[in-house]
Protein backbone atom coordinates (compact mmCIF):
# COMPACT_ATOMS: atom_id res chain seq x y z
CA UNK A 1 0.00 0.00 0.00
CA UNK A 2 1.39 3.47 -0.86
CA UNK A 3 0.63 5.95 1.34
CA UNK A 4 -0.26 9.52 -0.50
CA UNK A 5 1.76 12.45 1.33
CA UNK A 6 -0.41 15.29 1.22
CA UNK A 7 0.04 18.95 -0.18
CA UNK A 8 0.41 21.82 2.36
CA UNK A 9 -2.58 23.77 3.14
CA UNK A 10 -2.62 27.38 3.36
CA UNK A 11 -3.94 29.40 6.49
CA UNK A 12 -3.78 32.90 7.07
CA UNK A 13 -3.30 35.02 10.66
CA UNK A 14 -4.14 38.58 10.64
CA UNK A 15 -2.38 40.94 13.50
CA UNK A 16 -5.81 43.24 14.36
CA UNK A 17 -4.03 43.78 18.56
CA UNK A 18 -2.85 47.05 18.18
CA UNK A 19 -4.24 50.42 19.31
CA UNK A 20 -3.21 52.53 16.52
CA UNK A 21 -1.72 55.41 18.16
CA UNK A 22 -0.02 57.13 14.98
CA UNK A 23 -3.98 57.62 14.13
CA UNK A 24 -4.61 59.96 16.89
CA UNK A 25 -8.12 57.99 16.55
CA UNK A 26 -10.49 57.18 19.87
CA UNK A 27 -10.80 53.71 18.62
CA UNK A 28 -8.33 51.52 16.95
CA UNK A 29 -7.82 51.96 13.42
CA UNK A 30 -8.91 48.40 12.24
CA UNK A 31 -12.57 49.36 13.49
CA UNK A 32 -12.21 53.20 11.60
CA UNK A 33 -14.59 52.76 8.28
CA UNK A 34 -14.01 53.57 5.17
CA UNK A 35 -17.17 53.41 3.63
CA UNK A 36 -19.21 52.28 5.94
CA UNK A 37 -17.60 49.24 6.59
CA UNK A 38 -14.68 48.72 9.13
CA UNK A 39 -10.79 48.26 7.85
CA UNK A 40 -10.79 44.89 9.52
CA UNK A 41 -14.28 43.33 7.75
CA UNK A 42 -12.88 44.71 4.14
CA UNK A 43 -9.36 43.48 5.07
CA UNK A 44 -11.02 39.62 5.90
CA UNK A 45 -13.24 39.41 2.79
CA UNK A 46 -10.05 40.27 0.75
CA UNK A 47 -8.74 37.15 2.17
CA UNK A 48 -12.07 35.22 2.45
CA UNK A 49 -12.15 35.45 -1.55
CA UNK A 50 -8.69 33.10 -1.81
CA UNK A 51 -10.20 30.01 -1.88
CA UNK A 52 -6.92 28.34 -0.73
CA UNK A 53 -7.10 29.65 2.41
CA UNK A 54 -8.55 27.14 4.72
CA UNK A 55 -8.92 29.08 7.64
CA UNK A 56 -8.23 32.83 8.97
CA UNK A 57 -7.12 33.41 12.48
CA UNK A 58 -7.55 37.08 13.58
CA UNK A 59 -5.24 38.29 16.63
CA UNK A 60 -7.07 40.23 18.69
CA UNK A 61 -6.22 42.72 22.00
CA UNK A 62 -7.92 40.80 25.01
CA UNK A 63 -9.26 44.06 25.63
CA UNK A 64 -10.91 43.84 22.95
CA UNK A 65 -14.40 45.63 22.90
CA UNK A 66 -15.74 45.98 18.76
CA UNK A 67 -14.80 42.21 17.52
CA UNK A 68 -17.68 40.42 18.83
CA UNK A 69 -19.94 42.70 17.25
CA UNK A 70 -19.24 42.31 13.68
CA UNK A 71 -20.78 39.43 11.77
CA UNK A 72 -17.42 38.51 10.20
CA UNK A 73 -16.07 37.44 13.44
CA UNK A 74 -18.77 34.70 13.45
CA UNK A 75 -17.31 33.38 9.82
CA UNK A 76 -16.92 29.41 9.38
CA UNK A 77 -13.30 30.57 8.25
CA UNK A 78 -12.38 32.75 10.89
CA UNK A 79 -11.40 31.81 14.41
CA UNK A 80 -10.33 34.45 17.09
CA UNK A 81 -6.86 34.56 18.89
CA UNK A 82 -6.00 36.88 21.69
CA UNK A 83 -2.48 38.54 21.31
CA UNK A 84 0.60 40.75 22.90
CA UNK A 85 2.29 43.89 23.71
CA UNK A 86 4.25 44.42 20.24
CA UNK A 87 2.82 42.22 16.52
CA UNK A 88 5.55 39.88 17.06
CA UNK A 89 3.71 38.54 20.04
CA UNK A 90 0.54 38.84 18.33
CA UNK A 91 1.85 36.58 15.50
CA UNK A 92 3.34 34.49 17.82
CA UNK A 93 -0.01 33.48 19.34
CA UNK A 94 -1.88 33.21 16.21
CA UNK A 95 1.38 30.72 15.44
CA UNK A 96 0.82 28.58 18.27
CA UNK A 97 -2.51 28.47 18.27
CA UNK A 98 -2.25 27.15 14.08
CA UNK A 99 0.16 24.42 15.28
CA UNK A 100 -2.68 22.86 17.25
CA UNK A 101 -4.48 22.33 13.83
CA UNK A 102 -1.72 22.85 11.15
CA UNK A 103 1.39 20.74 9.80
CA UNK A 104 4.64 22.40 9.86
CA UNK A 105 5.46 22.26 6.31
CA UNK A 106 2.01 24.13 5.92
CA UNK A 107 1.89 27.99 4.69
CA UNK A 108 1.00 30.63 6.91
CA UNK A 109 0.40 34.15 5.33
CA UNK A 110 0.81 37.00 7.99
CA UNK A 111 -1.37 39.92 6.85
CA UNK A 112 -1.90 43.14 8.42
CA UNK A 113 -5.35 44.06 9.79
CA UNK A 114 -4.66 47.26 8.46
CA UNK A 115 -4.34 46.78 4.76
CA UNK A 116 -7.35 46.89 3.57
CA UNK A 117 -6.42 47.54 -0.34
CA UNK A 118 -4.57 44.13 -0.91
CA UNK A 119 -5.60 43.10 -4.24
CA UNK A 120 -6.62 39.11 -4.51
CA UNK A 121 -3.88 39.19 -7.91
CA UNK A 122 -1.38 39.82 -5.58
CA UNK A 123 -2.33 37.44 -2.97
CA UNK A 124 -3.01 34.82 -5.77
CA UNK A 125 1.00 36.04 -7.44
CA UNK A 126 2.48 35.34 -3.77
CA UNK A 127 1.06 32.16 -3.27
CA UNK A 128 1.76 30.90 -7.23
CA UNK A 129 5.58 32.03 -6.55
CA UNK A 130 6.12 30.85 -3.24
CA UNK A 131 4.96 27.24 -2.76
CA UNK A 132 7.91 25.33 -4.61
CA UNK A 133 9.95 27.09 -1.76
CA UNK A 134 11.56 25.57 1.03
CA UNK A 135 11.04 29.08 3.37
CA UNK A 136 9.07 31.92 1.72
CA UNK A 137 8.46 34.93 0.99
CA UNK A 138 6.70 38.45 1.07
CA UNK A 139 5.10 40.87 -1.18
CA UNK A 140 7.27 44.19 -1.79
CA UNK A 141 7.41 46.98 -3.59
CA UNK A 142 10.71 48.22 -5.08
CA UNK A 143 11.10 52.15 -3.58
CA UNK A 144 10.80 55.01 -6.58
CA UNK A 145 12.50 57.89 -4.66
CA UNK A 146 16.10 58.88 -4.28
CA UNK A 147 16.87 57.94 -0.58
CA UNK A 148 18.47 60.01 1.75
CA UNK A 149 20.32 58.81 4.57
CA UNK A 150 19.57 61.50 7.74
CA UNK A 151 20.59 62.34 11.11
CA UNK A 152 18.75 62.99 14.18
CA UNK A 153 18.35 67.00 13.70
CA UNK A 154 18.04 66.45 10.20
CA UNK A 155 21.16 66.94 8.69
CA UNK A 156 22.10 64.59 5.58
CA UNK A 157 24.55 62.14 5.30
CA UNK A 158 24.60 60.86 1.97
CA UNK A 159 22.76 59.32 -0.62
CA UNK A 160 21.46 55.43 -0.47
CA UNK A 161 21.63 53.59 -3.83
CA UNK A 162 17.77 52.60 -4.06
CA UNK A 163 17.95 50.25 -6.93
CA UNK A 164 18.29 47.00 -3.81
CA UNK A 165 15.70 48.68 -1.52
CA UNK A 166 12.25 47.62 -1.63
CA UNK A 167 9.24 48.39 1.07
CA UNK A 168 8.28 45.33 2.63
CA UNK A 169 4.29 44.55 2.54
CA UNK A 170 2.19 41.58 3.61
CA UNK A 171 1.22 39.27 3.29
CA UNK A 172 4.55 37.43 4.15
CA UNK A 173 4.21 34.14 3.28
CA UNK A 174 6.38 31.53 5.66
CA UNK A 175 6.22 27.72 6.08
CA UNK A 176 4.74 27.58 9.69
CA UNK A 177 6.98 25.37 11.48
CA UNK A 178 10.06 27.35 10.28
CA UNK A 179 8.09 31.00 11.38
CA UNK A 180 7.37 29.83 14.82
CA UNK A 181 10.67 28.84 15.64
CA UNK A 182 12.19 31.81 13.97
CA UNK A 183 9.91 34.82 15.59
CA UNK A 184 10.17 32.06 19.19
CA UNK A 185 13.66 32.54 19.28
CA UNK A 186 13.63 36.41 18.65
CA UNK A 187 10.81 37.24 21.22
CA UNK A 188 12.89 34.66 23.81
CA UNK A 189 16.68 36.93 23.11
CA UNK A 190 14.60 39.65 23.97
CA UNK A 191 14.50 41.27 20.10
CA UNK A 192 11.14 42.66 18.98
CA UNK A 193 10.80 41.97 15.08
CA UNK A 194 8.96 44.25 13.15
CA UNK A 195 8.14 42.13 10.54
CA UNK A 196 7.98 38.41 9.98
CA UNK A 197 10.70 38.29 7.39
CA UNK A 198 12.98 39.61 9.83
CA UNK A 199 12.82 36.93 11.92
CA UNK A 200 13.46 34.03 8.85
CA UNK A 201 16.54 36.57 7.75
CA UNK A 202 18.14 36.89 11.32
CA UNK A 203 17.94 33.03 11.31
CA UNK A 204 19.94 33.22 7.67
CA UNK A 205 17.17 31.35 5.75
CA UNK A 206 16.60 32.13 2.60
CA UNK A 207 13.39 34.39 1.89
CA UNK A 208 11.69 35.61 -1.52
CA UNK A 209 10.94 38.62 -2.47
CA UNK A 210 7.56 38.91 -5.01
CA UNK A 211 6.79 41.96 -6.68
CA UNK A 212 2.94 43.51 -5.57
CA UNK A 213 1.41 46.44 -6.02
CA UNK A 214 1.82 50.15 -4.08
CA UNK A 215 -2.02 50.57 -3.41
CA UNK A 216 -1.38 47.82 -0.59
CA UNK A 217 -0.93 50.60 2.12
CA UNK A 218 -0.72 49.78 5.73
CA UNK A 219 -3.39 52.59 7.30
CA UNK A 220 -1.39 53.98 9.38
CA UNK A 221 -2.11 58.31 9.94
CA UNK A 222 -5.47 59.87 9.71
CA UNK A 223 -4.37 61.16 5.99
CA UNK A 224 -4.19 57.34 4.78
CA UNK A 225 -8.29 56.88 5.60
CA UNK A 226 -9.05 59.09 2.47
CA UNK A 227 -6.27 57.46 0.18
CA UNK A 228 -7.21 53.83 1.05
CA UNK A 229 -11.13 54.57 0.28
CA UNK A 230 -9.69 56.21 -2.93
CA UNK A 231 -8.09 53.26 -4.18
CA UNK A 232 -10.60 51.00 -2.96
CA UNK A 233 -13.23 52.90 -5.42
CA UNK A 234 -10.46 52.59 -8.38
CA UNK A 235 -10.24 48.93 -7.58
CA UNK A 236 -14.11 48.24 -8.30
N1 LIG B 1 -0.71 44.66 15.90
C1 LIG B 1 -1.01 43.56 16.69
N2 LIG B 1 -0.55 43.50 17.98
C2 LIG B 1 0.18 44.51 18.49
C3 LIG B 1 0.50 45.64 17.70
C4 LIG B 1 0.03 45.68 16.37
O1 LIG B 1 -1.68 42.63 16.25
N3 LIG B 1 0.59 44.43 19.76
C5 LIG B 1 -1.26 44.72 14.51
C6 LIG B 1 -2.06 45.99 14.24
O2 LIG B 1 -3.41 45.81 14.69
C7 LIG B 1 -1.92 46.15 12.74
C8 LIG B 1 -0.60 45.46 12.40
O3 LIG B 1 -0.20 44.75 13.57
O4 LIG B 1 -2.95 45.51 12.01
C9 LIG B 1 0.45 46.45 11.96
O5 LIG B 1 0.83 47.27 13.06
P1 LIG B 1 0.72 48.87 13.09
O6 LIG B 1 0.39 49.41 11.75
O7 LIG B 1 1.93 49.39 13.79
O8 LIG B 1 -0.60 49.08 13.99
P2 LIG B 1 -0.70 49.67 15.45
O9 LIG B 1 0.40 49.12 16.30
O10 LIG B 1 -2.09 49.47 15.89
O11 LIG B 1 -0.47 51.24 15.18
P3 LIG B 1 0.57 52.23 15.94
O12 LIG B 1 1.94 51.60 15.76
O13 LIG B 1 0.39 53.53 15.25
O14 LIG B 1 0.12 52.26 17.38
MG1 LIG C 1 2.49 49.49 15.82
Amino acid sequence: MTVKKELPKFWAVVPAAGVGRRMQSSLPKQYLTIQERTILDITLHRLIACASLEKILVVVSPDDQYWQSLDISQHEKIETVFGGEERCHSVLNGLKTLALQADDNDWVLVHDAARPCLRLADLEKLIAELQEHPVGGILGMPVRDTMKRVEVNGAIIETVDRTALWHALTPQMFRIGLLRNAIDDAVNSGQVVTDEASAIEKKGLPLKMVEGHSDNIKVTQPADLALAGLYLDQQH
